[in-house]
């Protein structure tokens, strides 16, 4: 995880921007949004700004090829600073979770905001370090920890070390005790609240395999303060992603506030209390918490007790930041069915359609003229479920057309895979009037370099 010798990339090989010193960062007022849409990457935006935006897209699209994912600095830079100013002066901390996207640049920037880390895997914990992240003001997450992972996690002085279950407590202290070090320790535990999400995604049932049963969590912080490997720093609770209502994430933060309150009692007196993320942003322009309503509801869970507030949002902060574009390579009607409108992406680039029947908005970026009408917008693959969008209502569009899948920078590209040799696509940063490819699209060598015939 070091890669210290490994060559970089160039974006990165800056000095590192350092974070804010401490848990509260501060950063410039900017005005409060709900970034629930796509505006400044909308053809749909208002004025001279949907034109200049619709005329980069063409540029970006005529520049890199399609399909390519587009991602808007401003957006993100907006829906980070929504969060951090709600929490209005408490002591929290902004853990980005690297999983939601990872690209070097996009990660960067979040750094350079003064976010801290949440990282699920080496490979995440090499990216955050390589963007400038301290090691501890990363946390790092995971159900199935290997050896080895524990062994590097503990060895790196971690802001603190996610802990599953009683036997991963057990083989992090035993590395700790190993290397002569005490490891900063959270307890996942799992509150059996529904976050009413879609299953696949959903983490806070006792159904589900995260964390320990929230009863058992205060024997477990017993048994981590014996330990003389453990230092146990916090609680963490995560019920699920594309959380769309307010309840489910208020009820995991009292629960871990309560067991916070009882752990006091016993004379376990922890820093922080990491509330996770999943905060749902609106795909379709339902309605969804205000993520300032979030962070409130958070603060006013926690407040009473005094302890930090960590939370590692992925979905809200980069999610609605992101187009994809594809360009539209076949159009079929089937007599008396459907209407088909094949596009040059599909579940390689984006997964969350066939993996979740996922909904994301898709307009062709110049609107032509006529009636709209009721197509299947379908990837390339040779699977069914390469779909995008089933019965959808579309302008009418010809082959050649580009077409923009909406909110895709969260779990778009870091989910993509190469299936049918499809090299990766590449990703592209428009910051202030400006653009610049943030990963080049991968060739058919790069793609093959591994093997051997
Ligand atoms: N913390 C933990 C421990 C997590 O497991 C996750 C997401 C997050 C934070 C960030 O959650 P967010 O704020 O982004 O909801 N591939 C799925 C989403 C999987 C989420 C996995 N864990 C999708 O495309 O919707």
């Amino acid at each position: 995880m070091t890669g210290s010798s490994r060559p970089r990339l160039d974006h990165c090989n800056r000095s590192p921007i350092r974070a804010t010193e401490g848990w509260h960062d501060k950063i410039k007022p900017v005005a409060s949004t709900t970034p629930s849409i796509t505006p400044a990457l909308s053809a749909k935006a208002p004025g001279a700004t949907a034109e200049a935006s619709t005329a980069r897209l063409q540029d970006i699209a005529a520049a890199v090829g399609t399909p390519c994912y587009v991602y808007d600095a401003d957006l993100i830079r907006n829906a980070y600073a929504t969060l951090d100013q709600a929490f209005e002066g408490y002591p929290h901390a902004i853990h980005y979770a690297l999983k939601a996207n990872s690209t070097l640049a996009v990660v960067r920037l979040l750094q350079s905001l003064g976010a801290h880390a949440d990282a699920n895997s080496p490979g995440e914990v090499e990216v955050a370090t390589r963007c400038g992240f301290r090691y501890d003001q990363i946390i790092f997450t995971g159900v199935g920890k290997s050896a080895a992972e524990i062994d590097r996690a503990v060895s790196l002085g971690l802001l603190a070390i996610n802990v599953e279950s009683p036997g991963e407590l057990d083989r992090i202290d035993q590395r700790a005790v190993a290397q002569g070090t005490v490891a900063r320790v959270a307890l996942r535990v799992n509150p059996d609240i529904d976050a009413q999400s879609h299953p696949h995604i959903s983490t806070g049932l006792k159904s589900n395999k995260f964390g320990v049963p929230i009863d058992e969590a205060p024997a477990l912080f017993r048994e981590m303060a014996s330990r003389k490997g453990l230092n146990p720093v916090g609680a963490h609770v995560h019920i699920g992603s594309q959380i769309t209502t307010l309840d489910p994430l208020r009820r995991a933060a009292e629960a871990v506030v309560a067991l916070a309150h009882s752990l006091r009692g016993e004379g376990i007196n922890l820093q922080h209390l990491d509330m996770g993320g999943g905060l749902g942003i609106s795909y379709d322009g339902g309605a969804v918490v205000n993520p300032a309503d979030y962070v409130r509801a958070l603060v006013a869970a926690t407040r009473g007790s005094g302890l930090k507030i960590a939370i590692e949002p992925g979905r809200v902060l980069v999610g609605p930041a992101g187009v994809l574009l594809t360009t539209v390579v076949d159009v079929k009607q089937f007599p008396g069915a459907k209407r088909f409108v094949v596009v040059d992406a599909g579940m390689t680039e984006l997964m969350r359609p066939a993996l979740y029947n996922a909904f994301h908005r898709i307009d062709p970026l110049i609107p032509r003229a006529g009636a709209s009408g009721l197509v299947d917008v379908v990837g390339p693959i040779c699977e069914s479920t390469d779909s995008y969008a089933r019965d959808r209502q579309l302008a009418p569009v010809e082959v050649g057309d580009l077409l923009a899948v909406r909110d895709i920078g969260a779990y778009g590209a870091v989910m993509a895979h190469t299936y049918l040799r499809r090299p990766l696509s590449p990703e592209v940063m428009i910051e202030g009037g400006d653009w610049r490819v943030i990963r080049r699209r991968q060739t058919l060598d790069e793609l093959l370099s591994l093997e051997e015939a």
